[in-house]
């Protein structure tokens, strides 16, 4: 069976860009290849600096898991800062790459421009994600376009470690769908938590209505763009046809109909969700029980490159 790793950033609730961009994937591919589904738990304390905050986050986003269909029994699901090898390797890593090559990353090339003062947590983030990845020996990584340049950072980590020292790392590949490699959000720009234009995917039924509510009128005629973009993700192409022909410029009514279709969607997601929720602890149990096989697939490997940088001895 082939490999497959992925992550995700609990750094706020998941909108439906994530979901079908990058999770949708995770479930569709959990029987077919065997997984590892992480929760970047270290990557977020670039963003998120409150315990309760974070403990709160990693939660969530493990009953996120559980409630889209990610399944215990099949993918191992873990958290990051459970295995140590992530930030020893990703150490490791630092040492042979540069400066110049890292301030070349967009997230980074982004804060800079921005005028943030950008910590050095930010700055080596693509080599603890090449750690994340590189760990697990994946042939495939699914994320969306956004993540793209983070995986050939891996990759061409993988290759100078190789070269150094010897095959140690097998050559990951991104795996991003073209149709939903970038959702667009209620204002048209990429959908993400930090631009408050997300429809989040476990929405209560008032704030499916608040969001497409507030999608963004253009002007390029009978067809509101940015409300048929969201609403092809729920319905093909032939549906949405007659659909728009019918109501034409009537973008009162298309918003009244993507409510229906998102509500459609999302209910039996808030209420698996629900289900999970009133199970008693069940995040504790399955991190615990995805630290167990995450580590001695990481150990194994973090003994390797021990062996192959030759600090065991
Ligand atoms: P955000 O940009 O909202 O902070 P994350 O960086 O946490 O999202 O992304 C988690 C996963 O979801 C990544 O694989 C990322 O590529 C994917 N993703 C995020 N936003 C979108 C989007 N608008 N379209 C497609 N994929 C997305
Ligand atoms: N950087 C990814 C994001 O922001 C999350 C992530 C961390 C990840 N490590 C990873 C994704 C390893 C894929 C593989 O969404």
């Amino acid at each position: 069976m082939k490999k497959l790793l992925s992550g995700v950033k609990p750094t706020g609730r998941l909108h439906i860009g994530n979901y079908f961009g990058a999770i949708k994937q995770f479930v569709d591919l959990q029987n077919e290849y065997e997984c590892n589904f992480m929760v970047a738990d270290y990557h977020s304390l670039n963003f998120i600096q409150d315990k309760k905050e974070m403990q709160e986050l990693i939660r969530d986003t493990v009953i996120s898991y559980l409630a889209v269909g990610l399944d215990p029994e099949k993918a191992v699901i873990f958290k990051q800062s459970d295995i140590q090898a992530h930030t020893e390797l990703a150490w490791i890593f630092d040492t042979i790459t540069t400066m110049p090559y890292l301030m070349r990353a967009h997230a980074y090339k982004d804060a800079e421009a921005k005028g943030n003062e950008v910590s050095v947590g930010t700055f080596n983030y693509p080599m603890l994600m090449a750690a994340d990845i590189l760990l697990y020996d994946p042939d495939v990584v699914p994320v969306g376009q956004d993540q793209k340049q983070h995986v050939e950072y891996a990759r061409d980590t993988a290759e100078k470690f190789n070269r150094i020292y010897g095959e140690a790392f097998k050559l990951p590949e991104a795996l991003i769908l073209d149709d939903v490699a970038v959702v667009p959000g209620t204002d048209g720009r990429k959908m993400s938590k930090s631009y408050g234009n997300t429809i989040p995917l476990f929405a209560t039924r008032e704030e499916i209505e608040k969001a497409v509510m507030s999608i963004v009128t253009d002007s390029t005629g009978d067809r509101p763009e940015y409300v048929y973009n969201i609403h092809k993700l729920f319905r093909s192409p032939a549906e949405l046809e007659n659909l728009y022909e019918e109501h034409k410029g009537k973008y009162k009514a298309l918003k009244e109909a993507l409510i229906e279709d998102v509500d459609t969607f999302i209910a039996p997601l808030r209420a698996r969700r629900a289900e999970i929720e009133s199970q008693g602890d069940k995040v504790t149990e399955v991190l615990a029980q995805g630290k167990e096989k995450a580590k001695t697939i990481a150990e194994a490997k973090m003994e390797k490159v021990r062996e192959f940088v030759g600090v065991t001895l």
